[in-house]
C-alpha cells in the first residue's frame, strides 16, 4: 500500500509563538496514524529545530523543509543546502511549489538538480507540479505536467525515483478557495501515474505516492482523498488551523 500523507506548507506565515502553540495542538490531539500514514510539516527553516523537538517522538509524524537550494555548499549568502537540512534529522523537502517557480524563477532544469541535492543527502523531495488557468483553458494541462515531470525528474534512477513523492497542485486552485473536482483530480493523477509507469514500469509508477494541492479543507479532505490515484494531500491555509488540519489528517485513506 503506498504512503498516505497529510503534509502541511506553511509557506511565510506565523510567528515562532503560533507555529509553537499549533504544533502542540495537533500532536495534543493524539492522533494515532497507521502504519502507511505520514503526517509532514512544512515550516520556514527557522522552525525547523522546534518542529522536529515538538513532533520528534510522534509516530508517523515529520518535520519537512520548504526549499533547498541546488548547490552543495559554499558562498551562496542565505540558501541552505540539503547536508544542512540533513545534519538536522530533517527528511522531507518540498521541491518546486509553483510560488517558487513563479517568484523566484525556478526552472525545471534548477528543480532536477534539486530533486539531487534531496536525494544524495537522505531527503525525500516533495515534487510540485501543476498547471495554470491559461494552460487548462488551452486543454494542454497533460502535457505542461508531463513536460514539468520528464525535464525535472526522467534522468533518475528506477532507485531514486522510488524515493520521491509528488504533488499536483494546479495553480488556479492555490489559495483560490476553488478547489478542482474530483474528476480532474483523479484524471490528472491517473495521468502523472502513468507517465511514471511507462518510463519506469508500473510497479514503480504504482509505489509512488501523488498528493494533490490546491484549497484542501477539512470538508473536502475526505472526498479528494478517496480518488483511486490520490494518497494524501498538500495543504496551505487550512493547515494553519489545528481543527482544520486535524480532521484532514484523519480523512487520510487507510
Ligand atoms: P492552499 O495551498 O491549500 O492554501 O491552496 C496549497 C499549497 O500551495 O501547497
Amino acid at each position: 500500500m503506498r504512503k498516505q500523507i497529510a503534509a502541511a506548507n506553511w509557506k511565510m506565515n506565523l510567528s515562532f509563538q503560533q507555529a509553537d502553540q499549533l504544533l502542540n495542538s495537533v500532536v495534543d490531539a493524539g492522533i494515532a496514524t497507521k502504519e502507511n500514514q505520514q503526517v509532514i510539516f512544512a515550516v520556514p527553516f527557522l522552525y525547523l529545530s522546534i518542529a522536529n523537538q515538538l513532533i520528534g517522538t510522534v509516530k508517523n509524524f515529520n518535520a519537512a523543509s520548504q526549499n533547498c537550494y541546488q548547490k552543495k555548499e559554499g558562498a551562496f549568502t542565505g540558501e541552505i543546502s540539503a547536508a544542512m537540512l540533513h545534519s538536522m534529522n530533517i527528511s522531507y523537502c518540498l521541491v518546486g511549489h509553483s510560488e517558487r517557480r513563479e517568484y523566484f524563477n525556478e526552472s525545471n532544469e534548477i528543480l532536477s538538480e534539486k530533486i539531487d541535492r534531496c536525494l544524495e543527502n537522505d531527503l525525500t523531495p516533495i515534487f510540485c507540479c501543476g498547471e495554470s488557468l491559461t494552460i487548462r483553458a488551452a486543454d494542454q494541462q497533460k502535457t505542461f505536467v508531463e513536460t514539468q515531470l520528464r525535464d525535472s525528474l526522467f534522468h533518475l534512477s528506477k532507485e531514486q525515483i522510488t524515493n520521491l513523492v509528488i504533488a499536483y497542485e494546479p495553480i488556479w486552485a492555490i489559495g483560490t478557495g476553488k478547489t478542482a473536482t474530483t474528476i480532474q483530480v483523479q484524471e490528472m493523477h491517473a495521468h502523472i501515474r502513468s507517465v511514471i509507469s511507462n518510463q519506469y514500469g508500473t510497479d514503480t509508477g504504482d509505489k509512488i505516492s501523488i498528493l494533490y494541492g490546491g484549497s484542501v479543507k477539512a470538508s473536502n479532505a475526505k472526498e479528494l482523498f478517496n480518488c483511486d490515484d490520490v494518497d494524501g494531500g498538500l495543504v496551505g491555509g487550512a493547515s494553519l488551523q489545528a481543527e482544520e488540519f486535524i480532521q484532514i489528517i484523519k480523512a487520510l485513506k487507510c
